[in-house]
């Protein structure tokens, strides 16, 4: 166990990080909070090979990590958390890993459905994004269900993107434009970026905000191409997924909300001078 882990094990440890995070949260929720995070959760491998672990414990290492980052996210007020859980592209993968990473999400789906974890305390609905075809039957059923009993949930949003990629969201809401417009519901005239949007996964949520990606790796890798648009501030975090603490979320999530109050005195100020 690395040393840091082991201090944490102390009751009193955990007592003032718990009390730390907890003051610097409120700090937070004075200044603009942003609505809309991804997150790209990359170097899971990397953190089970450094730690000579299997794949598959890196993985679930890796939703422990979700799990923390998920509950700061909520409490800040963040309203919709999008996360890169499992890319089409993953397929590619050995057997093993992806039949691991497709048990893990069966069983998480189930557990933070349960009564007092995550979506109970946080009042989130669930959903999964990307091609339903792909996945295993009994993955969606947990799918399913998480989905169904979450679904009256208004406080918060969880999308999963799962198995997910941009340019296959892009190519499905263009395939339902043009069956709507071959069925005479929607007039070509009027395809736009709005109308394209409209048929994305994400159509009902706030424009994205802020998308990180940990790891050191500099790359999009086909995630929320359309959302990642020219207000949308991209953090490319040096660590790996697992080791991406609430802190480090917490710096990012600081240096938004200073650039956005900024951002915000200066509309302020350019609109009384324009009513003197
Ligand atoms: C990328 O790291 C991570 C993934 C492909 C899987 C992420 C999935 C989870 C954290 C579990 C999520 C579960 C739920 C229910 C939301 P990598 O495998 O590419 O690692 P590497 O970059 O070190 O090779
Ligand atoms: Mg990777």
């Amino acid at each position: 166990m690395a040393i840091t882990s082991w201090i944490r094990t102390f009751p009193l440890v955990q007592y003032l990080i718990a009390w730390t995070q907890e003051i610097f949260m409120s700090v937070l929720k004075t200044g603009p909070v942003p609505q809309h995070v991804a997150f790209v959760m990359d170097g899971n491998r990397r953190f089970a090979r450094r730690r000579k672990l299997e794949v598959r414990e890196g993985h679930s290492a890796g939703f422990e990590s979700l799990a923390h980052i998920l509950e700061m996210c909520y409490q800040v007020g963040i309203k919709v958390v999008t996360v890169y859980a499992f890319s089409i592209e993953n397929f590619k993968r050995p057997t093993v890993e992806v039949d691991a990473l497709m048990e893990i999400a069966r069983t998480k789906l189930l557990q933070i459905i349960h009564h007092g974890d995550l979506a109970d305390r946080f009042g989130i609905s669930i959903r999964v994004l990307g091609q339903r075809s792909m996945i295993p039957p009994d993955v969606l059923a947990a799918i399913d269900k998480s989905t169904e009993m979450t679904k009256r949930n208004t406080t918060a949003i969880l999308n999963i993107c799962f198995p997910y990629t941009s340019r296959d969201d892009i190519a499905t809401s263009m395939r339902e434009i043009v069956t709507k417009s071959e069925k005479h519901e929607l007039d070509p005239e009027t395809i736009d970026e709005r109308l394209l949007e409209q048929h994305m996964f994400t159509k009902d949520c706030p424009p994205l905000d802020i998308l990180v990606r940990t790891s050191g790796v500099e790359r999009l890798s086909d995630f929320m191409l359309w959302q990642s648009h020219q207000n949308c501030t991209v953090e490319f975090v040096n660590c790996l997924w697992p080791e991406f603490e609430p802190w480090r979320f917490g710096s990012i999530l600081l240096k938004w909300s200073r650039s956005k109050a900024v951002e915000y005195r200066k509309m302020e100020m350019e609109r009384d001078q324009k009513q003197l």
